[in-house]
């Protein structure tokens, strides 16, 4: 008898050589039932191998996965009847209707009585007054919208989904984070991402393995982890040249443009001792951690987000103009 509420995806110990490769080495971590789960973690971490063991599409070199139940490798066919998937190569084909897209998804899958199905999850994304249309037509928000709905055409228990929105603006981004929630809520899908998108994996994800060069380094909700590995800034404006050595049991100090700033876990319980430890405070401000210096704390080295590379676009700019 399976149990209500059981792990529906479990990777114990995945290992995968591509010939000299390891694209991973060790990734253990486990799904509940109708979770938002993402792997996060930066380019070349091992986060496409998994789902692609995970779906099936190719096997780990050794350790085993389970989903929905069945092996991943021994019974693939049991599982492939129970998970849809996304991949970020294009399966919409431009010249057929949005329903004619679904309809061959459906054959594909030997789902007969689809119609239904498919209105009903045209109705539940917006988008059923497309239902005729070219799908070559469709606006970037309403093709993934599309995309989702051939995914779940066939009803299954478990959706993959790989960098699901790479390549959107932000609009469109956090419009399909409502999608993604919806799948879950309304449809009682467990959802399975990927993404090198701190804020997707913090907004998004109920809970996220934050995966580095092919091993999960730590499972968590974003706020365990930030709690646990995440690191606050304060940052103090005074009117006095302060005292750095002493402050340096609160945690890592710099002094910039005469502003202190501490690094600091925990930096609230802090707090009131910093400031009894600083003279002259003309302002204290703290910023709480993200999940990218989580990443930093576990691993030494940053995401590479977006906005890191845009800082430093703008420290070249700054020095070219020199
Ligand atoms: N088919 C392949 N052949 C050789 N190396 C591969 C192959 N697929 C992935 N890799 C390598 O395995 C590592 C993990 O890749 P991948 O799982 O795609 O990471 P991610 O999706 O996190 O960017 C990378 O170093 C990548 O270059
Ligand atoms: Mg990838």
């Amino acid at each position: 008898m399976p149990l209500a509420v059981a792990d529906v995806i479990v990777a114990e110990n995945l290992v995968k050589r591509y010939g000299r490769v390891l694209a991973l080495d060790g990734a253990s971590f486990s799904v509940a039932r109708g979770e938002i789960f993402g792997l996060l973690g930066p380019n070349g971490a091992g986060k496409t191998t998994t789902i692609k063991i995970l779906t099936g599409l190719t096997p780990p070199t050794s350790g085993r996965a389970l989903v929905a139940g069945f092996d991943v490798v021994r019974e693939a066919r049991e599982v492939k009847r129970r998970i849809g998937w996304i991949s970020s190569e294009i399966i919409i084909d431009d010249e057929l209707a949005v329903m004619e897209n679904l309809e061959i998804q459906a054959r594909l899958h030997g789902v007969s009585d689809w119609r239904e199905r498919a209105l009903q999850l045209l109705r539940y994304f917006g988008i059923v007054e497309a239902a005729g249309r070219p799908a070559g037509k469709l606006s970037t928000g309403m093709r993934k919208r599309l995309e989702v709905a051939m995914a779940l055409i066939h009803g299954p228990e478990i959706l993959f989904m790989d960098e699901p929105t790479v390549g959107l603006d932000v609009g469109a981004r956090v419009g399909f984070w409502e999608v993604i929630r919806q799948v879950s809520r309304e449809f009682g899908v467990t959802v399975l991402l990927t993404t090198h998108y701190i804020e997707e994996a913090d907004r998004l994800c109920g809970r996220v393995a934050i995966m580095n060069r092919g091993r999960v380094v730590a499972v968590g909700t974003p706020d365990e982890l930030k709690a646990r590995y995440g690191v606050d800034v304060i940052e103090i404006e005074t009117s006095k040249p302060a005292d750095v050595s002493m402050l340096r049991q609160f945690g890592e100090v710099i002094v910039l443009d005469g502003k202190i700033v501490i690094k600091a876990r925990r930096a609230e319980e802090l707090l009131a001792d910093v400031v009894r430890a600083v003279d002259g405070i003309r302002s204290v401000r703290v910023k709480k951690a993200g999940l990218d210096t989580v990443f930093m704390s576990l691993t030494g080295a940053s995401m590479e987000s977006g906005r890191a590379d845009i800082r430093r676009v703008y420290a070249r700019v700054r020095w070219a103009r020199r």
